[in-house]
């Protein structure tokens, strides 16, 4: 069996172009212009880049950016501050702060400081128990992306066996918890976990989160199974040149897999759109318009 390739990049192209009209919708209708500020503090290569990614997709998506570069010397105290004006600026729909934060700055202190409407990562306690309580919430960017491409492959995931390998608080625990909402039967592993091979071969739905490259081989596959490959690891390739690789070996895979998620191309351009529908949704919330998205 050769996998079908689930198209990530397609995907978030669709829903991205679906938030746009969302978005001119607002503007027209109701004189509202969703804003997203970012808040990045130091010179981390790799949330140097998503950050840019961030804000280009807030352009294209007719929204107002509103970056915010802060030195890797910042303190808590600088931050929080910051965090209270975007609180209290209308024009701020979203407040996102790239994570990770340099040491002296406590981040479980920062994201509590958010308000939870304007949360559009979902990381906020208020919403992290919102989720997990199946009360309207806004959810983690990743994890969503990761449901709707698993859906995108199955329809509906009720009753189906999951796997969710990692428990992290920002991709493994809430993206069990998106699952289970979807009814399927979600078992979280982790680096304790005993037969890891064995529990994955029993996943109709495999979602790999763990941050090492190719972790997952072939034979931890069941036929046919849905692969979501969170992984974004840059490892050498040939002539030295980095190559991004994920947690799973895509090529073992492929061969037994039903669908697969590429790396890149399949979980990571779903964040973003994600955080964009966060943003016209947490737009229309704190303006009191019923979203249509
Ligand atoms: N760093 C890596 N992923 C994320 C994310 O989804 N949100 C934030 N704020 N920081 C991240």
């Amino acid at each position: 069996m050769t996998a079908a390739i689930i198209d990530g990049k397609a995907i978030a192209a669709m829903l991205r172009a679906k938030v746009a009209s969302e978005v001119a919708r607002l503007k027209s209708d109701h004189g509202v212009t969703p804003g997203l500020a970012v808040v990045l503090v130091g010179t981390d290569p790799a949330s140097e880049v998503y950050v840019r990614s961030k804000s280009k997709a807030v352009i294209e998506a007719g929204m107002a950016p509103c970056d915010h570069k802060l030195p890797a010397t910042t303190s808590e105290q600088e931050v929080l501050a910051l965090v209270a004006r975007l609180n209290a600026d209308p024009a701020v729909s979203g407040i996102l702060v790239q994570l990770p934060l340099p040491p002296q700055i406590d981040a479980q202190k920062v994201i509590a400081a958010i308000d939870p409407l304007k949360d559009v990562d979902g990381f906020h306690p208020i919403n992290v128990g919102r989720l997990s309580s199946g009360l309207p919430a806004l959810t983690p960017c990743t994890p969503a992306g990761c449901v709707i491409l698993a859906k995108s492959v199955r329809g509906s995931l009720a009753g189906l066996d999951a796997v969710v390998i990692g428990r992290s608080n920002i991709v493994g625990k809430p993206v069990a918890q998106l699952l289970l909402a979807e009814n399927a039967t979600v078992t979280i592993a982790h680096s304790k976990t005993r037969d890891l091979p064995g529990l994955c071969r029993r996943a109709d739905i495999l979602v790999a989160a763990i941050g090492k490259s190719e972790f997952v081989r072939g034979d931890w596959i069941k036929p046919g199974a849905t692969v979501i490959d969170v992984g974004i690891n840059r490892v050498a390739g040939e002539g030295g040149k980095a190559r991004i690789v994920g947690d799973v070996a895509f090529d073992e895979a492929k061969a037994v897999a039903g669908a697969i998620t590429p790396v890149p191309g399949g979980v990571g351009p779903m964040t973003i759109a994600c955080l964009m529908l966060n943003t016209v949704r947490a737009a229309c919330a704190l303006k009191g318009v019923k979203a249509e998205i």
